[in-house]
């Protein structure tokens, strides 16, 4: 197949969804132009859509799907759990289960509360922080995605040029956000702690929270470095801040998330994505105190009240329990051993080729770069036009050629991926980055 196709049958769906749909759909996140493709069924690793076309999966539904799709324990455990009841103003037992599921692995997981979008878990991570510190402000890295926060997605379009100095500047991300949100929120430089210092300082008696991605997808998977979270983790104590852990993403990477890999002891998380085992989901997460937010006291309301039609949903429940509870400690590593496997194909195939490039992340995350800058600083990071301008001719590449790819050549693999889908991974990368060489980069 060759994308795009206009006499596609995807094509002649997207023409007709464009009559309903504003852009065809409802998430910016999967718009492909000229046409999204549209999907006939799924199973494992593989994608088959309604022109018969085939796809591996590496994007996973952006990181959320752990065992592929329809994975048989999970597909077991809803049929049964919707046989019984699917959404219902009662609270469930699985609802319990799949918190004792989770505060069992994590231990600053004291207490959780579920909802349904890592977006909707930010916000109440954010809004918890202010609750429990009467603080308006909160910091977070620059051109870091949370979802879809208006407070969450400051900064998040900042390119190098959006400084004074070392300090970055907050910018919206859509029209109309208004600019009292621009003031209560404090974007820090990534991984550069001596200017996180002073901005840090400059704020202290108004932050309620300093919000960090142990992945951060929109840094090309580059982790905050060791010494710039022993900074972070200090400053917090110093004054009071609560450190707040974005682990939407970053909780596949073991069994205890991003923080049990890096050893940090965040005081509030948010997860999302695989604990949801395919369906809608969000959590926050962390120290009981500061989860008490959400609890009504002496006969007043929550600091914090909460409600949400749909949290906490037995089917949800039951779908992340089957996901979470196949998973123990050899089945992250032999998921991660599968993302090194990854990143040496990539690595192997771009050196054969002698093209500038690297491949980033770690565990099952992955993104693939066309530069050789170091990635520390976030100006180094930023993708360039013309590395943005290959990737998509690239990705375009993949897709006609059976690999499916995020839109920022970034991806993700799940249990069901094998060795020879990585290896066929490496083999139509290669072939893809010399269909495409005109529209390399410049070195
Ligand atoms: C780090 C991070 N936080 C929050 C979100 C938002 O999650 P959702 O898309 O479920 O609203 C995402 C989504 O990709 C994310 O990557």
């Amino acid at each position: 197949m060759d994308y795009p196709n206009l006499e596609s049958k995807s094509a002649a769906l997207y023409r007709r969804a464009l009559n309903v749909l504003p852009d065809g759909n409802s998430r910016t996140t999967i718009a492909l132009k000229p046409y999204p493709i549209y999907i006939e069924s799924a199973s494992g690793a593989e994608v088959l859509d309604v022109d018969g076309n085939s796809y591996l999966d590496f994007n996973n539904n952006y990181t959320s799907l752990l065992h592929g799709h329809c994975y048989e324990p999970i597909r077991q455990a809803v049929e049964a759990q919707i046989t019984r009841a699917t959404a219902c103003s009662f609270t469930t037992e699985a609802e319990i289960e799949l918190a004792e599921l989770l505060c069992s692995r994590v231990d600053t997981f004291e207490r959780i509360r579920f909802c349904n979008s890592g977006s909707e878990a930010v916000m109440n991570m954010l809004k918890a922080s202010r609750a429990f510190t009467g603080r308006p402000k909160v910091a977070k890295i620059e051109g870091l995605y949370h979802g879809s926060y208006d407070f969450a997605e400051v900064s998040l379009k900042n390119t190098a040029e959006d400084r004074e100095g070392s300090v970055p500047i907050p910018t919206a991300y859509s029209f109309g956000t208004p600019d009292s949100v621009l003031e209560e929120v404090i974007p820090l430089p990534f991984n550069e702690i001596d200017a996180t210092e002073a901005i840090v300082k400059q704020h202290a008696d108004e932050l309620a929270c300093i919000m960090i991605d142990l992945m951060p997808q929109t840094l090309s998977m580059n982790s905050p470095s060791p010494d710039y979270l022993a900074a972070l983790t200090q400053l917090c104590k110093k004054y009071d801040i609560l450190l707040a852990c974005d682990e939407v993403i970053s909780f596949r990477l073991s069994l205890a998330g991003g923080q049990g890999m890096f050893d940090l002891k965040p005081d509030i998380s948010t997860l999302g994505k695989i604990i949801g085992g395919g369906f809608p989901v969000g959590a926050i997460a962390g120290r009981a105190d500061v989860m008490s937010v959400f609890e009504p006291k002496d006969n007043q309301s929550a600091r914090l009240p909460h409600g949400g039609t749909f949290n906490g949903n037995p089917i949800t429940m039951v779908a992340g329990k089957a996901a979470m509870a196949a998973m123990d400690e050899q089945k992250f590593e032999q998921l991660n051993t599968a993302g090194d496997h990854l990143r040496s194909q990539v690595t192997q195939t771009l050196e054969k080729l002698g093209v500038a490039g690297q491949v980033c992340g770690r565990g099952s995350l992955f993104a693939v770069r066309f530069h050789n800058r170091p990635m520390r600083r976030f100006p180094d990071i930023v993708v360039r036009e013309d590395e943005s301008l290959f990737i998509e001719k690239l990705r375009h590449y993949l897709i006609g050629h059976g690999i499916w790819i995020g839109a920022n050549m970034a991806g993700s693999l799940s249990t069901a991926t094998t060795d020879v889908h990585i290896e066929r991974f490496g083999q139509v990368l290669g072939e893809g980055i010399q269909a495409c060489e005109n529209f390399l980069p410049a070195a």
